[in-house]
C-alpha cells in the first residue's frame, strides 16, 4: 500500500512558510505592484492574485490548499477515491485504492490505482457530458492554418464522430489491447482518433507529425500497431507537408524489418485539405458507420496509451499510461491549476503528439466538459499577432503555452499583442521548460494586462499530469518558480548520494511515492523503467531535473541534469542526434550538448569529427544538418556544428561533456581540470576552431 509519511517535508515547509500564514488565511493583495521594479533577488518578487480573481477562485486561500494537500498525503486513498467517485465506473475498484512499490530495494517497482474498477475514459469524456445535459455545448473549436478556416463540434457531434471511427476500427479488426499509431496534424480528427481508440480499449500511440519517416518507423517497429492512422497532407505556416508519403516510407522501412504483416495501413483524409496528392481510402468510408458504438469497459489498470519520449540513450522510450488513475489525475490537475469554470474557453497551443496534448488538449479538459480550442497552424502565421487574433475570435479565457513561444513573441514586439483586445483572458499557463523571469513578466504584464495569474506547470511525459504548479488564487506567485506541489505529490530534493536535503537547498528533484497519473512502465522494457527512474536514488522516482527550494518553500526548476535537452519545449536526447550525425558516411564521431538559446531555451550544439582526409566545408555542414532533419525531424536540427579534430576523452574513453558544454557556451575560463584527459591538447584545438 502507499505508505505515506504524515510529516512529509513538504508539509513542514508549507506550514512554516511566511507567505502562507496557516492561521490568517488572508493574503495581502497588491495586484502586482512589485512588477518591473529591480529586486534584490527573484525570490523576493511576489505577485499576488487580484481581489477579483481570488474572490471567484476555486481555491481562494493558502489555507484551503494546505487542508487539501494535507489530506491528499495523509489519506491518499480517501482523497482520490472521493474525486474518482465523480466519474462513471461500471463497477467500483476493490478495497485497495493504491498499491505500489516505489522502492527498488524492496523488489520490483510497480504502481496500481483503482485496480478492479471498471470504466472507460472516452465514456467519461463524452457520454457522461452528453447525458448530463451538456450535449449542445461546444467541445472543440477548430481554427485552420489559414485565416477564415474554422469549424466546431458540440459534445453530441463529437461523440457521434468518435463512435464512427471506433466502429470503423473495430470493423477492420482492431481489438482491445491492440496498438494503433496515430500520425496526424492538429485537426479535430487527432483527438477523435485518440478517443475512438480509448472507446474500444485499443492503445493509441500518437507520433508527433513533425517526426521523420525514420523516427516513425522506429516507433512502429517497437509497438507493432495493427493500424496507422494518418492523412494526406497538412499545411503548417506556408509549408505543405505530405504526411501520407512519410507514412508510406515508414511502413516500407518497417516491412524490411519483417513486421509488415502486423501493420494494416489506412489513409485518412479530412475535409478542408485540398492539396491531395495520394489516393485515400477511408475518408468516405468512416461516415458510413453508425454513430452509436458500444463502449469496451476496461480495468482501471488496462493500458490507455503509449507515448514515446527521449531519454539519455538513443532509443526512444515508450511511456505507458493506464486508464483509471490517469483519468482522475488529469481531470483534477486541469481543474485546479487553471481554476477551471464551466464558462471558460480553453486553448492549449501544444500538439497532441506530445504529452501536453494528451493530458491538456484532450483528456483533462474533456473530462471537465470544457470547450477546447484546437489550432492547426504555426503560432506566428501569417504574423506574430495570430495567437491574439484567435484569443479574441473565440473569447479564450485560459491560454496555455510554452516559454519558447512567449520569448519569440516578446521579441516580435508588444504592438502585435496590444492591437488585440484579449479582455476575455483570465488565466495563463506555461509548460515545457523553465520560464525565465523576464519572459514571465512580459507574459503577465503585456499579454495578460497584469490581470491574469500564470500557472507555470512542471511535469513530464512520465508523470501524466502536473506535479508542481501554482493554484491561481491560492497564493502569491514568484516569476520563474513553479511554486508548490499539486495534491498528493511529495517532491524531495536529494544530493548526489541520494540523501534528502531539507529546507533551502539545491539538488536533484525526486518524488516520494506514487500519484494516480504515474506511468506504469516503459513498453516492453520494465527493466529500463527501473534502471532509469528508480535506481539512481533508491526509494524515489528520479525526474532527471535539477531543482532548488527557496526560503519560502517555493520550487525552482533548473533544467535537465541528464543527457536530455529541451529545445523549444521539445525533449530531445543528445544520443539520438549523435546517432543521426554518425550515420552520415563522412562523420566519424559526434558529441551533442545543449547551449542556452534566447528563444528556444536550449539550442543543439554538435561537435563533429570527420573521417580522416575529409575537409571541412559549408556543404558538408548543411548535409549533416539535413541528415538529422531526415532522421529525427526538423525540430532536432543542430543550431551549430563545431568541427572537432578530436573530442576530449578520459583515459577510459568517456567523452567529458562538461568541457564541451563550457566550450559551446564560450565559458573558456571555466573549463576546470583537463589534466585527466587522455589528450589535453584536444581542448586547445577545439577552442581554435570555435569560430570556424
Ligand atoms: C521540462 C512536458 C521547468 C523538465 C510536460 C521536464 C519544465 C521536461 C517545466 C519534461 C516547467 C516541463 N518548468 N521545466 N514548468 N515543464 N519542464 O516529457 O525538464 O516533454 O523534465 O513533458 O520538460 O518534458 P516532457
Amino acid at each position: 500500500n502507499c505508505s505515506l509519511n504524515t510529516t512529509t517535508n513538504h508539509l513542514r515547509h508549507v506550514e512554516s512558510m511566511a507567505v502562507l500564514p496557516s492561521g490568517a488565511g488572508k493574503i495581502p493583495r497588491l495586484n502586482a505592484v512589485i512588477l518591473g521594479e529591480a529586486l534584490a533577488s527573484e525570490e523576493d518578487d511576489l505577485v499576488f492574485p487580484s481581489d477579483d480573481f481570488a474572490r471567484q477562485a476555486l481555491l481562494p486561500s493558502a489555507q484551503k490548499y494546505l487542508e487539501m494537500y494535507k489530506r491528499s498525503v495523509e489519506d491518499p486513498a480517501g482523497f482520490w477515491s472521493d474525486i474518482a467517485s465523480q466519474f462513471l465506473w461500471k463497477s467500483k475498484w476493490g478495497d485497495t485504492v493504491c498499491s505500489e512499490n516505489f522502492d527498488i530495494r524492496n523488489g520490483n517497482v510497480y504502481v496500481q490505482w483503482f485496480k478492479g474498477g471498471i470504466t472507460n475514459i472516452c465514456y467519461n469524456c463524452l457520454d457522461r457530458n452528453v447525458d448530463s445535459g451538456n450535449g449542445d455545448k461546444i467541445a472543440f473549436h477548430w481554427e485552420g492554418n489559414e485565416r477564415g478556416f474554422h469549424d466546431s463540434l458540440t459534445y453530441t457531434q463529437l461523440l457521434s464522430q468518435v463512435c464512427q471511427v471506433a466502429n470503423y476500427l473495430r470493423d477492420i479488426g482492431v481489438k482491445k489491447g491492440d496498438a494503433v499509431v496515430i500520425y496526424l496534424p492538429m485537426l479535430m480528427e487527432l483527438p477523435i482518433a485518440m478517443l475512438a481508440c480509448a472507446r474500444i480499449g485499443a492503445v493509441h500511440s500518437v507520433v508527433f507529425a513533425g517526426f521523420s519517416a525514420d523516427s516513425l518507423a522506429q516507433r512502429i517497429m517497437d509497438c507493432k500497431p495493427k493500424v496507422v492512422l494518418t492523412c494526406n497532407a497538412v499545411k503548417r505556416g506556408s509549408k505543405v507537408i505530405h504526411l501520407k508519403d512519410i507514412v508510406d516510407a515508414a511502413l516500407s522501412e518497417s516491412a524490411k524489418n519483417g513486421i509488415s504483416s502486423a501493420v494494416l495501413h489506412i489513409a485518412y483524409s479530412f475535409g478542408i485539405l485540398t492539396y491531395k496528392k495520394t489516393p485515400l481510402v477511408s475518408k468516405d468510408v468512416v461516415p458510413t458507420y453508425s454513430t452509436i458504438c458500444e463502449v469496451e469497459w476496461v480495468d482501471a489498470e488496462d493500458p490507455l496509451f503509449l507515448l514515446y519520449t527521449s531519454g539519455s540513450t538513443g532509443k526512444p522510450k515508450g511511456v505507458l499510461h493506464t486508464t483509471g488513475g490517469y483519468m482522475v489525475y488529469t481531470a483534477t490537475t486541469f481543474k485546479y491549476a487553471f481554476d477551471y469554470k464551466p464558462s471558460d474557453i480553453y486553448w492549449c497551443t501544444a500538439d497532441c503528439g506530445w504529452i501536453t496534448g494528451h493530458s491538456y488538449v484532450t483528456y483533462g479538459p474533456l473530462l471537465n466538459g470544457a470547450t477546447v480550442v484546437i489550432y492547426e497552424g504555426a503560432p506566428n502565421y501569417p504574423d506574430p499577432g495570430r495567437c491574439w487574433d484567435i484569443v479574441d475570435k473565440f473569447k479564450v479565457t485560459i491560454f496555455y503555452t510554452a516559454p519558447t513561444l512567449v520569448r519569440s513573441l516578446m521579441r516580435d514586439g508588444d504592438a502585435y499583442v496590444t492591437r488585440y483586445s484579449r479582455k476575455s483572458l483570465r488565466v495563463l499557463g506555461s509548460v515545457g521548460e523553465p520560464i525565465n523571469p523576464s519572459a514571465w513578466r512580459w507574459f503577465f504584464n503585456v499579454v495578460g494586462d497584469s490581470r491574469c495569474p500564470i500557472s507555470d506547470t512542471w511535469w513530464q511525459t512520465e508523470t501524466g499530469g502536473f506535479m508542481i504548479a501554482p493554484l491561481p488564487g491560492a497564493w502569491p506567485q514568484k516569476p520563474g518558480s513553479a511554486t508548490f506541489p499539486f495534491f498528493g505529490v511529495q517532491p524531495v530534493i536529494v544530493d548526489e548520494k541520494g540523501v534528502e536535503i531539507e529546507g533551502e537547498c539545491s539538488g536533484y528533484l525526486c518524488v516520494k511515492s506514487s500519484w494516480p497519473g504515474t506511468f506504469r512502465t516503459l513498453y516492453g522494457d520494465h527493466e529500463r523503467y527501473e534502471t532509469t527512474y528508480f535506481k539512481p536514488f533508491p526509494g524515489y522516482y528520479f525526474s532527471g531535473d535539477g531543482c532548488s527550494r527557496d526560503k519560502d518553500g517555493y520550487y525552482w526548476l533548473t533544467g535537465r541534469v541528464d543527457d536530455v535537452i529541451n529545445v523549444s519545449g521539445h525533449r530531445i536526447g543528445t544520443a539520438e542526434v549523435e546517432s543521426a550525425l554518425v550515420s552520415h558516411p563522412q562523420c566519424a564521431e559526434a558529441a551533442v550538448v545543449g547551449v542556452e538559446h534566447e528563444v528556444k531555451g536550449q539550442g543543439i550544439y554538435a561537435f563533429v569529427t570527420l573521417v580522416d582526409g575529409i575537409p571541412y566545408s559549408e556543404e558538408l555542414r548543411r548535409n549533416l544538418i539535413t541528415t538529422v532533419r531526415n532522421q529525427i525531424g526538423p525540430f532536432a536540427a543542430p543550431d551549430r556544428i563545431h568541427w572537432a579534430p578530436g573530442l576530449p576523452k578520459t583515459r577510459s574513453g568517456k567523452i567529458m561533456r562538461r568541457i564541451l558544454r563550457k566550450i559551446a557556451s564560450r565559458q573558456l575560463d571555466e573549463l576546470g581540470d583537463t589534466s585527466t584527459l587522455a589528450d589535453p591538447g584536444v581542448v586547445d584545438q577545439l577552442i581554435a576552431l570555435a569560430d570556424c
